[in-house]
Formats: C-alpha cells, structure tokens, sequence
C-alpha cells in the first residue's frame, strides 16, 4: 500500500505519526504504522496508539504491557491460539518484528470509553458484584483477584481487560469456555470462565467495558450499586459482603471484615507475617468447604486440643499460631470486630447442628510416603505463576496480591496449616486458586510435603 493512501485509510486513528517523518520511526512504529512485507499495518485494526476498534471487537492494544502482546503473538504463530485474522499475521512476523512491535504499543495506555446514553442499570450493578466479588453460590471466582480492582491486569500473566469492547470480551469468555482459546498452560480461564451463564457474561462484559469510564453526575455515587437484584444462593449461604447494616453493630462488622481481609494493616500489633485471615479461609471467610467461619460460629465452644475452646480463644490462637504473631487480649476491639463480622456472617445458622461445609473435606492418607521432589516439580509447574519462584508470593504495585507460602513471612510450623494432611486437604480444595479441584490425592500430599520441607523453611 502506498503511503499517502494508507495515510488516508487510517486518518481516524494515526493522524500524529503520520505527520512525523518516516525515517524517525522505531522498527516497531513501522511495522504498525506502516505494515510490512505482506503484513497490514496493525494500526488499522488496532489504532496506532493501540485503541483498538470496539465497533469490529478488535481489542485494544494499549496497557497489555509487552510481555503479554509478545506472547500473545508467539500463542498466534504456533497455534496455541487460534483466529482467521490474526494466526496468518503472527506467522510472517520474525521473532525480533514480534519484539519491537509488543514494545510500541506498550508506551500507551487505552483512552475509556465515553458512558453510553442507555444501558441497564441492574445488569452493570450485577456485572459489578461478579466482577469485584464472585459469587459463592456459583463457584465464580472474583475476576478482580487475577485482573486487579481497575481491570488494568497484574504483571506480565494477567492482561489489562477494563476498557475491552462488550463483544470481544463476550467473545473471549465464551472461547475459554468452551476450550477453544486455551491460553495460559494452567487454564486459569477456562476454569474462570466455565461456570459462567450467557447472562452472567453479559453482565461481567458490561460492566468490564465501562470499568474506568466516568458516569453522568446524576449516577454518582454508584446509585447503580444499589439497583443490583440479589443474587440468589443454592443452599446455606452467609449474606453478601454488601449487606452488612449501617448500624452500630454493623460498624463493628465492616471494621472485622477489614481485619480478616488485610489483617497485617488493621491488626498489625497482632501479626508477625504477611498472610490476612482471608488467605486461608476462602471467599473472605465465607466459602463452603474452605475454612468457613460462619460453620465456626455454630460449633464454639468444642473441645479443641483437648480443651473446652471459645470461639474468642479460638482467633486469639490463629493470631498467635497462623499469623506468627501473639494473642490479641479478650477486650481488645480486633476481637470483638472479628466476632461481630463472624457473627454477623452466621445469622440463620443453628447452634449445635452438623454445617455441611465445615472446615477443610479431609482426604484419606496414601498408601507409602509422598514424593517431595515430585511436588517441587508440581510447585513450579502450577504455583509459582502466583506464588512466586521461591515462593514469597507476588506484589502489584505495593500491594501483596498472592500470599507467600513458604519463608518467614508466611505461616510457622506451628500453624494447623504446617499439618501435613491438614495441608493436603487445604490444598486439595482449593488450590491452585480458580481451578481448585484439579490436583490428584497424591499430588496434593507431595506439594504439602514439598512445602514443609523446602529450604526456604518456616
Ligand atoms: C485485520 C485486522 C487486524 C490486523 C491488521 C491486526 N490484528 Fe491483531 N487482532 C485482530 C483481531 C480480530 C483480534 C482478536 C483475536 C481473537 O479473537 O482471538 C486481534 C488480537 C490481537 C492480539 C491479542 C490481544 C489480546 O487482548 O489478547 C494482539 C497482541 C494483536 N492482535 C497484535 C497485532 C499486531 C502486533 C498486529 C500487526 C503486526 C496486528 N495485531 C494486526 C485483528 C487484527
Ligand atoms: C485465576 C486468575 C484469573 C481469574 C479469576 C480470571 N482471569 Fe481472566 N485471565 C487470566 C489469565 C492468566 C489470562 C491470560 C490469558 C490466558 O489464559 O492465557 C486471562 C485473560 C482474560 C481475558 C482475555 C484478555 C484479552 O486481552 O484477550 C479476558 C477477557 C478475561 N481474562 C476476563 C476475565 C473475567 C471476566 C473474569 C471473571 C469472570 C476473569 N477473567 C477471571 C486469569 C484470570
Ligand atoms: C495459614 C493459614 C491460616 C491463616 C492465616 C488463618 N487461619 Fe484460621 N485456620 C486455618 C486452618 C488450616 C484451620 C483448620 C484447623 C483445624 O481444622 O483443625 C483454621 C481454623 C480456624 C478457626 C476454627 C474453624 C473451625 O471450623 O473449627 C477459626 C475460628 C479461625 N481459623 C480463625 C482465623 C482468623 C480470625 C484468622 C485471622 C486472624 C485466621 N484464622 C488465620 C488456617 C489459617
Ligand atoms: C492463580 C493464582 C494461584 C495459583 C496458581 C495458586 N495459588 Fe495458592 N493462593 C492464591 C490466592 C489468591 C490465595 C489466597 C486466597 C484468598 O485470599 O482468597 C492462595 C492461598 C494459598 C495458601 C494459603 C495461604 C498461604 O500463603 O500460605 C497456600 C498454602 C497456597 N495458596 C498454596 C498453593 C499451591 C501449593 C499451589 C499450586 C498447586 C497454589 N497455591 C496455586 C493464588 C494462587
């Protein structure tokens, strides 16, 4: 295509880089710029400052970060994902086109969309709630674990979503789904996707598409979190996080769930780690089968190591113990507001009777010992994507995202979590997070052998 005409074409989205000079263009400008030996400019399709085309679902570029565009492109070339426009493009480009052309569109962040005139109040409210939260009830995990609250990604692994148009990442959603577009060799979107309904990928679309863009004044503030139907549970559910009372009690509450969620900033004088309550008791708390506390609430006092145990004592051993750090006194307003949210969390329970859900499913014991090398190789293959290399965990911008699991800054040998079956349940599961489920009986007993003898210790 000759240049002037190509100019022409892509007015809309190049005007600036076609008033520079053509020699002062980087490789990577070029090829997007201006395309190559049987390559179309990609800034036709995806904008010369990487906005992408929401009216033709082509993604935008911008934000992606260039790890990610450069192996998304490797994924195009050798078939690891599949499309009719972009496999035949990925498959001319040389590996070092495939380099300065991820480190172009890394220098730009994508523009949010404009607010759209009509859309559904209680679809986006509900969007929200799946986004930002999950839903226990339908084992959906809350995409902002992986993508970030903003949907601008996390590191190299976890892309920038927010902004996408509604029909590619409809698209997408439905291609993880069904296993078409297989993407990271863990599959952590294909097991985030899969217990999606049609509905529920339209709300979560919606609401990602508008993640970042501003809302018409008379919306603020967030009138269209409140319009949000409830979503209904299947069997015993604790109450949404969202539904904690603007009373003095539910003060309280909201302050306990804030420690249980981030406990080494609001209980600091308490925890001598980095782990928050939450990082073992699944779903903030509230997830069946994954340290519920609300199952707790019921059973309290029990005999616990021989002893009638309060449910008071109880967390004053988990700061102790899983948080490494020492007893918070009976009085002192970290226990209270812990209680006051495990009691709140719990109403509709009866005391005494069997919580289906409780605790950890425990896991019969192996016929021989377990193979700790076999699980150092497991934790590299399927942990160390969130957990870290040597297992520190990972940061985002300042904050700990995923929680160390091994070394001084995760728990000590003398939390129940260092119990190896206790461990091997726990990981059984839940983890890897998002797809829990899917390690063998053994495998999780030689990952709990693996973390309970690995060198960087407790
Ligand atoms: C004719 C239009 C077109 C052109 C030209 C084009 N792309 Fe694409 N691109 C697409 C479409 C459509 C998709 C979505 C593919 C899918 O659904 O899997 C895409 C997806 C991508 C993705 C994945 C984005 C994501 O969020 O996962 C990357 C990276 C990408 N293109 C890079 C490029 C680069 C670099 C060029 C230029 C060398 C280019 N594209 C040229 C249409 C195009
Ligand atoms: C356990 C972590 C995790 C969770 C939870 C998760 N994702 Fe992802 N997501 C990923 C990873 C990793 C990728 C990169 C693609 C891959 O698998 O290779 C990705 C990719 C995507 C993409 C494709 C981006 C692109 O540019 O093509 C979309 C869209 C997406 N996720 C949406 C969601 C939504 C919506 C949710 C919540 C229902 C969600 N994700 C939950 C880890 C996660
Ligand atoms: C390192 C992981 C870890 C952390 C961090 C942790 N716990 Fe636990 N917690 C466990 C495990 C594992 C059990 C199950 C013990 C058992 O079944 O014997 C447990 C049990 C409990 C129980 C009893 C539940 C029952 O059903 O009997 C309570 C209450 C509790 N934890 C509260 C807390 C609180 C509050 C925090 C934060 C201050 C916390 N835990 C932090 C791992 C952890
Ligand atoms: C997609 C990211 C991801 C993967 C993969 C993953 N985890 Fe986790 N892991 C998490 C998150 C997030 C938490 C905290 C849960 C929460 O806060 O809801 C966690 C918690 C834990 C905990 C308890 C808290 C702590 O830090 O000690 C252990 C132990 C653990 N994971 C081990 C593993 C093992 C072993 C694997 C591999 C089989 C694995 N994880 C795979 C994200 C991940």
């Amino acid at each position: 295509m000759r240049w002037a005409a190509l100019c022409a074409a892509l007015v809309l989205t190049a005007q600036a880089a076609c008033a520079r000079p053509i020699a002062a263009l980087s490789p990577g400008a070029r090829l997007a710029l201006q395309g190559a030996d049987g390559v179309v400019p990609c800034a036709v399709c995806h904008g010369a400052r990487g906005q992408g085309r929401p009216h033709f679902a082509y993604p935008h570029l911008a934000g992606l970060g260039a790890p990610y565009v450069l192996d998304t492109l490797r994924a195009f070339a050798d078939g690891r994902r599949l499309n009719g426009i972009m496999t035949p493009i990925a498959r001319r480009l040389s590996a070092q086109a495939m380099r300065s052309v991820a480190l172009y569109y890394a220098q730009f962040r994508p523009r949010p969309p404009h607010w759209p005139g009509s859309l559904s109040l209680s679809r986006l409210g509900r969007g929200r709630r799946y986004y930002q939260y999950g839903a226990l009830s339908d084992h959906l995990i809350a995409c902002a674990r992986c993508h970030g609250r903003r949907g601008h990604g996390q590191g190299a692994r976890f892309p920038w979503i927010a902004g996408q148009s509604r029909a590619y990442l409809i698209e997408q959603l439905r291609s993880f789904q069904a296993g078409a577009r297989t993407g990271h060799a863990l599959g952590l979107m294909r097991h985030a996707a899969r217990p999606l309904s049609r509905h529920q990928i339209a709300d979560i679309a919606l609401y990602v598409r508008l993640l970042g863009a501003r809302p018409p004044l008379a919306l603020r503030p967030h009138a269209w979190v409140r319009s949000a139907r409830p979503i209904v549970p299947r069997g015993f559910m604790p109450p949404p996080r969202a539904a904690i009372p603007a009373t003095v009690f539910g003060r309280a509450a909201r302050r306990g769930r804030a420690i249980f969620d981030d406990t080494p900033r609001y209980a600091r004088a308490y925890v001598g780690n980095a782990l928050s309550c939450r990082d073992c008791h699944l779903g903030e708390g509230r997830a069946p089968h994954a340290g519920p506390l609300w199952a707790a609430a019921a059973l309290y006092p029990r005999v616990y190591r021989g002893r009638v145990t309060t449910l008071a004592q109880r967390i004053r051993d988990a700061f102790a113990h899983s948080e490494a750090g020492r007893a918070p006194p009976l009085a002192s307003p970290v226990l209270t507001d812990l209680l006051a949210y495990i009691h709140w969390m719990s109403r509709g329970e009866v005391i005494g009777a069997p919580a289906p859900g409780r605790g950890y499913p425990s896991l019969a014991p192996l016929h021989g010992p377990p193979d700790s090398a076999q699980g150092a190789v497991l934790y590299h293959s399927r942990c160390a994507v969130c957990h870290g290399e040597r297992g520190a965990g990972r940061r985002y911008n300042g904050r700990l995202v995923f929680p160390p699991v091994l070394g001084a800054a995760s728990y000590g040998r003398t939390a129940s979590l260092a119990q190896e079956p206790l461990l091997a349940a726990f990981l059984k599961a839940t983890m890897p997070y998002g797809e829990a489920g899917t390690l063998s009986r053994r495998e999780a007993y030689d990952l709990a052998a693996y973390l309970d003898a690995a060198p960087q210790g407790r």
